[in-house]
């Protein structure tokens, strides 16, 4: 089975699908890899590490996936490069499916497979796999530096000669995988933290953390396959009322609330952003799915209100080094649980193929997808 591996196309992206070391696995075990010439060189892999590792490094686009079975990708490819792919043939990637129908109906037309890296259910036996949870997990890190960097105080409590300066406040709305690596890491710098999230079984894994729980009154909200459900107009509103305060307190606010296929709820509104003080600072890290920030725009930092409001739409290529050998242990552990000796499996009753398989002999299969092509239609 040919794979291949090219230079992604989406700006200030630096990551790669695939690093020498998972390539050199992939090689060791029957595949043939291909990496377009430089597609590693942003994330600091040579194509030299490469050829070391089993791979042929070629440059061009056409003349490799002309001839490819499975493309690996981290963004979804373009309809150029489905275009050069062959009838048949399969990629990885991540995809956002209801967000491209352009792509799909490439692939449905050329009877292409898509795997989804974003589609991958949250199950135990999918960790390994989960690109989502990777990802996330970085960009929650990241989040807080430059949450810290843009912010004129320091983060711990530091007693000196002269004087004592108190910690910062950090107040996080949403304790998923992001959110909790960003409690994790604002502790560690020494902030104090204070944490939001509907769900109410996320307050012992804050507070395990170091974290405060504010918690909303009421049950909070049910969950589907690990991610939260939207909740209601009237939940919003209570939740409001109880952050307000801690909202005008906070040096840094980070938001990670997002609902599976909706838009990201608005938790900080314009008028909450005037409560805050002059120099403090928001990571709206939903920014790219709507944004929890009424005030945030993507890919830019705005000021308003004497706020400094951070929307970096990709925070994990700000990291392309583990962000790519996370990635693609995620992406060679799904490619191995879907073929065998003699190909694709195509196991399409398997939890994890019919989680993740969008298109295949032509058709939209997934069934969520399907869902929400026709709610946005
Ligand atoms: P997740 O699904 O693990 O966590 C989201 C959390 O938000 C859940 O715990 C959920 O219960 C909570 N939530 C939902 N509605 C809420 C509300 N109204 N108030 C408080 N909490 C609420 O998602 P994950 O993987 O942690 O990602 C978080 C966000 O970060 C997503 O929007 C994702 O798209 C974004 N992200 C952004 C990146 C960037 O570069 N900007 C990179 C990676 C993720």
């Amino acid at each position: 089975m040919i794979l291949a591996v090219v230079k992604e196309t989406k700006t200030s992206e630096r990551r790669v699908a695939l690093t020498p070391d998972t390539a050199k696995t992939l090689v060791k075990a029957g595949f043939t890899c291909t990496v377009e010439a430089g597609a590693g060189t942003a994330s600091g892999f040579e194509d030299t590490d490469y050829e070391a590792a089993g791979v042929e490094v070629l440059p061009g686009k056409e003349t490799i996936l002309g001839r490819t079975d499975v493309l690996l990708k981290v963004n979804a490819p373009t309809a150029a490069e489905l275009e050069m792919l062959r009838e048949g043939s399969a990629t990885l990637s991540f995809l956002y499916a209801h967000t491209v129908p352009e792509l799909l109906d490439i692939y449905i037309n050329k009877r292409m497979s898509a795997f989804a890296m974003d589609a991958i259910p949250r199950i135990s036996r999918a960790q390994k796999m989960d690109a989502l949870s990777s990802q996330a997990n970085l960009a929650g890190y990241k989040a807080v530096l430059l949450g810290a960097n843009a912010l004129g105080k320091i983060f711990p409590l530091m007693m000196t000669a002269a004087g004592t300066i108190r910690p910062a406040k950090v107040l996080i709305f949403g304790a998923g995988v992001a959110g909790l690596q960003a409690i994790a890491t604002a502790k560690r710098l020494g902030a104090v933290v204070e944490v939001t999230d509907v769900r109410a079984e996320t307050k012992e894994q804050v507070e395990s953390l170091g974290g405060r729980f504010l918690q909303v009154a009421g049950n909070g909200v049910e969950t589907t396959g690990g991610y939260a459900r939207e909740v209601s107009a009237e939940y919003l509103k209570k939740q409001k009322e109880l952050v307000t305060k801690h909202v005008a307190d906070a040096d840094l606010v980070i938001t990670t609330a997002l609902v599976i296929g909706k838009k990201a709820p608005i938790l900080l509104t314009q008028e909450m952003v005037k409560t805050m003080k002059r120099g403090s600072v928001i990571v709206d890290m939903a920014v790219e799915s709507g944004g929890n920030c009424e005030l945030s725009e993507p890919g830019r930092t705005v000021i308003k209100h004497g706020v400094s409001i951070l929307g970096e739409t990709n925070l994990p290529a700000l990291l392309p080094v583990n962000a790519s050998e996370l990635y693609a242990r995620n992406i060679s552990t799904l490619l191995f649980h879907l073929v065998d000796s003699d190909g694709f499996k195509w196991d399409l009753d398997e939890e994890i193929t019919k989680g993740s398989l969008i298109t295949h002999q032509g058709e939209l299969v997934h069934a969520f997808t399907k869902e929400l092509l026709n709610t946005t239609a």
